[in-house]
């Protein structure tokens, strides 16, 4: 139950066949981000980068919930005696880690479990891939207490929701379950509760067996080139390229066309290159 994963620590991270586990753990509170979380995750995010056990990282919450959003009484309520600048404090600092985690070394998934709001859209936006389970509730509940989606999670939604789906909740505060989140593009997938795990670590494998310079650069450039002029993406598209040839000193590249042209062991549109 909630109360029983409870721990002293906000973030727990768990190592099982390169993939790194991430989880909210402040079950009791819903997995809510305070400063502690968001200094923390941080933390993580930077020991993670250079850790071999990481090859993809999976963002879970402890508990029934994924994340129920910013902490209201420590980002919201705590900062209303103090001076203003408390607030723009705790706004730079709860949002660094989301920015880290959109362009983050290694692939990343979201696999929401449970409740996932307002805030918490950033940080899943921010993943490359998501996953939620059927039974998972999602919210923009921000204008149901008397705000709008701020943190930048309205621009979250815009990247990832169209735009009468995007008004529709901003201004409804209704929740919507996963299957609905999948219907609309902000998860990839949404299966049972039951199965979500697995379909996870499967998905996983498929990112493990990549070539982890080539996965980096993939997508970093689709993120970045969306929101570019053709020309300018062009030009850049074919920067990064030349700079993962250089990067990558296992050569896959060559690796790849020498095991479909010359040895004849795979098929590249049907699976990849023996790394
Ligand atoms: N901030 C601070 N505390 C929270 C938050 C939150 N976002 N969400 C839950 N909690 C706390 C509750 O205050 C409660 O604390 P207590 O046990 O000390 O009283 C505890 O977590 C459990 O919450 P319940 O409401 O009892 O749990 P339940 O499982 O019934 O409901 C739910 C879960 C639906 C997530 C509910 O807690 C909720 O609506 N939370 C707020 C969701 C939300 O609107 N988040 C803010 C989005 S806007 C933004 O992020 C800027």
């Amino acid at each position: 139950t909630d109360k029983q994963t409870t721990a002293a620590d906000p973030v727990l991270v768990e190592f099982d066949n390169g993939i790194a586990f991430v989880t909210f753990n402040r079950p009791e509170k819903r997995n809510a981000m305070n400063p502690a979380l968001n200094v923390r995750m941080m933390e993580v995010l930077d020991e993670l980068e250079g850790d071999e056990r990481c090859g993809v990282l999976v963002l879970r919450g402890a508990g029934s919930s994924w994340s129920a959003g910013m902490d209201l009484q420590q980002y919201f309520r705590d900062n209303d005696d103090k001076p203003r600048s408390a607030t723009l404090k705790s706004r730079r600092q709860s949002g660094g880690w989301w920015q880290r985690l959109t362009y983050f070394e290694k692939p990343t998934i979201a696999m929401v479990n449970g409740w996932c709001f307002g805030g918490a859209f950033n940080p899943l936006v921010a993943c490359d891939l998501a996953i939620a389970a059927d039974e998972a509730t999602f919210g923009l509940s921000e204008i149901n207490w008397g705000i709008l989606p701020g943190g930048n999670v309205t621009r979250a939604v815009a990247e990832v929701m169209n735009h009468r789906d995007s008004l529709y909740y901003i201004m409804t505060g209704e929740p919507f379950g996963g299957q609905k989140a999948r219907d609309m593009g902000l998860v990839n997938e949404s299966v049972p509760l039951e199965q979500l795990e697995e379909r996870v670590r499967k998905l996983c494998a498929s990112l493990l067996e990549k070539n982890p310079v080539t996965m980096k650069a993939a997508k970093d450039t689709f993120k970045r080139v969306r929101n570019m002029p053709w020309d300018l993406a062009d030009d850049y598209i074919y920067a990064k390229l030349e700079q993962m040839l250089l990067l990558d000193k296992t050569r896959g590249r060559d690796e790849g066309l020498k095991q479909f042209l010359d040895d004849k062991t795979y098929r590249p549109g049907l699976g990849a290159y023996k790394k």
